[in-house]
């Protein structure tokens, strides 16, 4: 299977402060690929730094095989990366149909923008039901998915999602990370910043643990799913693991 996002060695951080120090990440064509890791471990730190909103002091980053390393952001996501960032920021005062129009604005999205509209209606029903609706006006919910969904109308190859469902309800996750598994099987490779530890390993293939900057284990989701060092670190030592009948694998 083939590498859509690669970071090789990539070391970055705020002016002087390095924050990355060697981070080597691959995502593969088709995957969801989860970061996960405590607070401050630097993973919307990498996910800024794959998107290009922050300098890398050393190391490539290659979308496709190819070095995009020295472009901006506008140049990645013409190139088919989108990151959809921590927090919802949607316009408050935009419509959700303008919204999904100006998430359309590269060349090649804007002639079928109306198409791709149509596509996240049926994708998020919910936002069909609230199109004429501010953004300002919608729930929490609606919001990530309105996020989402603005990520998703330039047509990309990669999605990069930074805590998409931090501070929703747990039925509303439920079905965010739904609907993230029907995006998967589009074709649309993902990497997956999430809290929710047992969810993101559930719904992804592969997985980086982030510890400090650095990543501290990786390997196949359900893999770390069972290992006793995730589970004894990351998920509480005695608690019993509830098992997640939303069908999100599959
Ligand atoms: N603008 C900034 N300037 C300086 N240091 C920063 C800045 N933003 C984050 N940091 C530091 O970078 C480190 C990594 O932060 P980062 O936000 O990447 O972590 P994270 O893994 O996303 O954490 P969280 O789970 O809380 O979102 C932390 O030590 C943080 O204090
Ligand atoms: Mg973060």
């Amino acid at each position: 299977m083939s590498v859509q996002l690669e970071a090789i060695a990539l070391c970055g951080g705020y002016g002087e402060i390095q924050i990355l120090k060697q981070v080597s990440v691959a995502l593969k064509t088709g995957q969801v690929t989860a970061f996960v890791g405590s607070n401050g471990a630097g993973k919307t730190t990498l996910m800024k730094l794959l998107a290009g909103l922050l300098p890398a002091s050393q190391g490539q980053i290659l979308l496709g095989g190819r070095s995009v390393s020295a472009l901006a952001p506008p140049a990645r996501l013409a190139l088919g990366l989108s990151l959809v960032p921590e927090g919802r920021m949607v316009f408050p005062d935009l419509t959700v149909a303008d919204t999904l129009r100006i998430g359309a604005y590269l060349p090649q999205a804007r002639s079928g923008w109306k198409d791709r509209a149509e596509h996240m209606y049926e994708l998020f029903p919910r936002l069909k039901e609230r199109r004429n609706s501010l953004a300002g006006f919608l729930s929490g919910g609606e919001q990530q998915m309105l996020a989402l969904a603005r990520g998703l109308m330039s047509n990309p190859s990669v999605l990069l999602l930074d805590e998409p469902t931090l501070g929703l309800a747990p039925t509303i996750v439920d079905e965010l990370f739904e609907i993230l598994a029907r995006i998967r099987d589009t074709g649309v490779t993902i990497g997956l910043v999430e809290q929710n530890i047992h969810a993101a390993l559930n719904l992804s293939d592969y997985a980086y643990v982030m510890e400090d900057g650095k990543v501290a284990l990786s390997g196949p989701s359900d893999e770390l799913l069972d290992s006793p060092a995730v589970r004894a670190a990351y998920m509480g030592v005695e608690e019993e693991i509830p098992v997640q009948e939303s069908g999100v694998r599959l």
